[in-house]
Parts: structure tokens; C-alpha cells; sequence
């Protein structure tokens, strides 16, 4: 059947008929990320003023085929320093967590939602967040976590998209992204060193994260 004899026919059918944009000979072009083109991006990242303040981008270290994948908010001090997100004392805090739910650092991947350091430890702009969160969706979706673990307010309420306090975020699953992966809400560590008391719940938002990643693994 010729084009439109074919087109006539599905319309009468009414089917919704459909064609290619572009010549079939011509080789489709899936836009393929790769971590290598990624970080360099964010290396030299300009999309918002935060990079005339500093040292270096702050992209993420761990395994890149980590089942966990935990999520901060934004460099500070040391990070900025080191280019490694958590190395300060709320990351030696949050390393101690993960192995408190028998979780190595390296085992996991860990980044924030801005990969660069917002002065004196402000909280992120919006227009700061709306810039640097495709990056970390981009991480995401090349590390295929099976669940992400998120620490603090601010993470939380960035990646989901909400205004909710903390204290009505944690204790569910969320869903991430199209692929809605397992999103699970927790403390920032750094709350957790200035209100210890804090502890006793941040712990059972990590247990209830490993019946999550129980559930799915
Ligand atoms: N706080 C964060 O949210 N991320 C870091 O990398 C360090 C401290």
C-alpha cells in the first residue's frame, strides 16, 4: 500500500496514523550520557553565579553502580576544599550512619543537589537549585540506584518538590523521577550533631530505608 492510500485507510479506520520526522535513512541520535561528559560539564559549570565563589565543583564520589544513593544539599567549607561532598564533620557523621545499616562509603554514591558551595553556608537559591538539579537527575539516571536516601530538608523538599517540613517527608517512600525510584527522607547529619536527640529517629528512618531496599532489591 502506497503513503497516502495507507494514511486514507488508518483515517477512515480511525486510527491515529503517525511518520518519522526525520528520513528513515538517516541513524536516530539517542542523546547517550556518559560520566565523562558529565563531569567535565559540571566542572566548568556557569549556570548560575555561584561558580565566581569557588574553589571547585563538588561532584560526587562511590560506586557509580551503587544500589544507595545518598543525597546532600550543598558543599560547605571542606568539601569545597577537597572537591568530595561530606568530608567534614557531618560527613564523618553520615559515614557512620550508612555503616550503622551495614553500608561502606565506597559502597554507595553520594552528591548534593548543588555541586557548588553557597557563601558563608547559605541556603540554596531556588534559582540556584532549578540550574544544578539536572545534573544530579543526569547522576541518577547513570548510577540506577535502587533507592536514594535523602539527608535534610532541603534535599528533600528540592528533589520532590514540596514545601512540607521534614518531620512529614520521612517515615514514607516516595517515588523519584519517571522511573519513580524509592526515595527515602532522613536528618542531615549536621542537624543530627547540633540535636543529638535527634538521633533516635534518624535511626529508624535507616532501618525503615533497608526494609525499603529490602522490598526492592
Ligand atoms: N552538607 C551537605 O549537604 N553536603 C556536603 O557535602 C557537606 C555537608
Amino acid at each position: 500500500m502506497n503513503p497516502a492510500s495507507r494514511s486514507a485507510y488508518l483515517r477512515a479506520m480511525q486510527v491515529d496514523s503517525w511518520t518519522l520526522r526525520r528520513p528513515s535513512c538517516e541513524p536516530a541520535a539517542p542523546r547517550v550520557d556518559d560520566w565523562t561528559g558529565l563531569e567535565g560539564e559540571v566542572a566548568g559549570c556557569e549556570r548560575c553565579g555561584l561558580c565566581r565563589g569557588r574553589t571547585q565543583t563538588v561532584f560526587g564520589v562511590g560506586d557509580r553502580a551503587a544500589d544507595w544513593f545518598v543525597i546532600g544539599e550543598a558543599p560547605g567549607a571542606e568539601e569545597d576544599l577537597k572537591g568530595e561532598p561530606f568530608v567534614g564533620r557531618a560527613g564523618r557523621l553520615l559515614n557512620e550512619m550508612l555503616r550503622a545499616i551495614g553500608l561502606a562509603r565506597e559502597r554507595v554514591f553520594i552528591a548534593n543537589v548543588l555541586k557548588c558551595r553557597p557563601p558563608g553556608n547559605r541556603d540554596p537559591a531556588a534559582a540556584e537549585t532549578a540550574a544544578c538539579l539536572p545534573y544530579l537527575e543526569r547522576q541518577i539516571a547513570l548510577v540506577r540506584p535502587k533507592i536514594l536516601l535523602v539527608v535534610g530538608r532541603i534535599a528533600a523538599q528540592s528533589l520532590l518538590a514540596s514545601v512540607e517540613p521534614i518531620a512529614r517527608l520521612r517515615g514514607r517512600v516516595h517515588g523519584f523521577g519517571p522511573e519513580r525510584v524509592p526515595l527515602v527522607v532522613t536528618y542531615h547529619p549536621a542537624y543530627l550533631l547540633r540535636s543529638p536527640a535527634e538521633k533516635r529517629k534518624a535511626w529508624e528512618d535507616l532501618k525503615f530505608a533497608r526494609r525499603v531496599f529490602a522490598g526492592v532489591k
